[in-house]
């Protein structure tokens, strides 16, 4: 098959949620699709529970599970599917977030009573800053569900963009009879005991009196609410889609496995390919004939007897070739990476080539941080995604004067994985960790512990926002820098960030300091 062609069929996308709405049950329908699982039930383990707040031993051995579901690829009717995973517990939402970088669409899930809710709004504003593609399902709809137009209405309202529904349920709950299919003019009968691959009945003329057949009186319901539709909102356009500005939406219930075939379908042949990617120096097509990739996500100490680390790498642009020789662009060394993995059908596979759009798995001991560029030679850097202010912020300290070295080396590996972030305050010298969820923290506490033998302790600090700070006016920096010195610190990188202890101490800072810029995510 021609390169062209293998990029062509590549879709990469991943799927995300509000907790609870359905991401775990759809992305195992879609295994079952793609024959990548057997059984239902295998990728529930992968889920962190929300319970799970000291249970280390069970966050643990689910973060053991879920490097093997952390990207999924199966072949399904000539394309080349790569699911990518995403946590589903709101405490690693960074890492969400990152792993966002690495796709070129996105479905969104959505619980049809509840609509849109505060972790689905975070996740759509990463899209829309990306302008990736995103669908829309709207899940459950076995169950008693908002009124459907409503639950357009709050989308195009709360993730702030235009919908074009490409389905339409018949009823919910109990009364739940199926979903009409618009995008390729078929109606699907919802029949709780059949969880199979469903068929659908052809029927371009939804005025043929043959519907009433299937569907009793809701037929007339169906073509007024379909009339309506057809009123309200714009035809498809797959191009608005592909730019981020429309979202199509699909009705269907993932338990059930009902709507997922005809989601699947459609996504196949409207979500995009492998897109172009963007370095600092230029923009990267995936068909150049150079490789390129970077590493978007580290998932460490898989196997807690060898230190073993594995860089998920995203291939941009050109054919990855297990063996050859690559730049590794931060630290300038030639590299040779021989024991590529993917998971491929469940099974982790050693890979020999690799695709734009595809992930590889690369066993790293310590020489990869999130971001890095790889390549065939040249010298450039892939944007990454900004590290975010975090929410939660904890002095760390040594507790146990014998093992300083481990826990700086600790801190720096977990740091570098994306656990946390790290700051570094330069009135005192102290070590700030941010995090986004309390969570973060007993796992640092933890793996510390356990992978570094190094211990910490976690001391409170009060403190409201990290902000990066830049200005054209070099004097009134060093004049800020100078009045704040006590709440200044440098991120990992060296940048400087100001530590603000509320919204109205930042806000008098704003006003003060008028030509200097706070921000709150580290890429501006
Ligand atoms: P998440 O990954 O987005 O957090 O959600 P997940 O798929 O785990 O689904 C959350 C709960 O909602 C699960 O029930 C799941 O079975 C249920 N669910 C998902 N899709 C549908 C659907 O289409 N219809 C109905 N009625 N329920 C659905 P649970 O009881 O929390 O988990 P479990 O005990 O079944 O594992």
């Amino acid at each position: 098959m021609s390169f062209q062609k293998e990029i062509n069929r590549r879709r990469t996308f991943g799927i995300v949620s509000h907790p609870d709405a359905g991401k775990t049950t759809l992305t195992e329908k879609l295994l079952l699709f793609g024959g990548a699982i057997r059984v239902a039930g295998a990728v529930k383990s992968n889920k962190i529970k929300k319970t799970a707040t000291s249970d280390f031993m069970e966050i643990e051995r689910q973060r053991g599970i879920s490097v093997a579901t952390s990207v999924m690829g199966f072949e399904y009717n000539g394309y080349k599917v790569n699911i990518l995973d995403t946590p589903g517990h709101q405490d690693f939402q960074e890492d969400t977030f990152r792993t966002l970088t690495a796709v070129d669409s996105v479905i969104i899930v959505i619980d049809a009573a509840k609509g849109v809710e505060p972790q689905t709004e975070k996740l759509m504003n990463v899209c829309r800053m990306r302008k990736t593609p995103v669908i829309v399902f709207i899940n459950k709809m076995d169950r008693p569900a908002q009124d459907s137009f409503s639950l357009l209405d709050e989308i195009e309202d709360q993730l702030k963009i235009r919908v074009r529904p490409l389905s339409w349920p018949i009823n919910s709950g109990p009364d739940f009879k199926g979903v009409y299919s618009i995008y390729n003019s078929s109606l699907k009968l919802f029949d709780p005991s059949i969880q199979d691959i469903e068929k659908g009945i052809d029927f371009e003329d939804i005025n043929n009196p043959e519907l009433e057949k299937y569907i009793g009186d809701d037929a007339q319901t169906l073509r007024d609410e379909l009339e309506l539709v057809e009123g309200v909102y714009h035809e498809f356009n797959r191009g608005d889609y592909l730019k981020g500005n429309l979202a199509p939406v699909f009705f269907g219930s993932a338990l059930y496995n009902f709507g997922v075939q005809e989601l699947l379908h459609a996504f196949l042949e409207i979500a995009p390919a492998p897109q172009s990617s963007f370095a600092e120096e230029r923009e990267v097509k995936p068909e150049e004939d150079k490789f390129s990739g970077f590493v978007f996500k580290i998932h460490a100490n898989i196997d807690p007897n060898h230190r073993s680390r594995i860089a998920f790498v995203k291939i941009c642009s050109g054919m990855f070739v297990r063996n050859n020789m690559y730049k590794h662009i931060r630290s300038g060394k030639t590299i040779r990476i021989s024991s590529p993995t993917a998971f491929m059908a469940s099974q982790k596979e050693l890979v020999e080539e690799a695709f734009p759009g595809d992930i590889i798995g690369v066993p790293d001991n310590g020489s990869f941080v999130i971001g890095d560029t790889i390549t065939e030679g040249e010298d450039i850097n892939f944007k990454g995604l900004p590290s975010f202010s975090p929410e939660l912020f904890r002095y760390v300290e040594n507790a146990d004067p014998m093992k300083s070295k481990q826990l700086n080396k600790g801190i720096d590996h977990l740091t570098d994985e994306g656990v946390a972030q790290l700051f570094t305050n330069q009135f005192n010298g102290r070590k700030i960790m941010g995090t986004v969820g309390q969570l973060q923290f007993e796992v640092i506490q933890f793996r510390l512990e356990h992978e570094y033998a190094a211990k910490c302790r976690f001391e409170p600090l009060q403190m409201y926002k990290a902000c990066w700070i830049e200005s054209d006016n070099a004097k009134m920096l060093i004049e800020f820098k100078k009045r704040k010195y006590q709440k200044m610190a440098k991120d990992k990188l060296g940048r400087d960030v100001f530590m603000a202890d509320s919204q109205f101490i930042l806000q008098m800072a704003q006003n003060e300091f008028k030509d200097i810029k706070f921000h709150f995510t580290s890429e501006f």
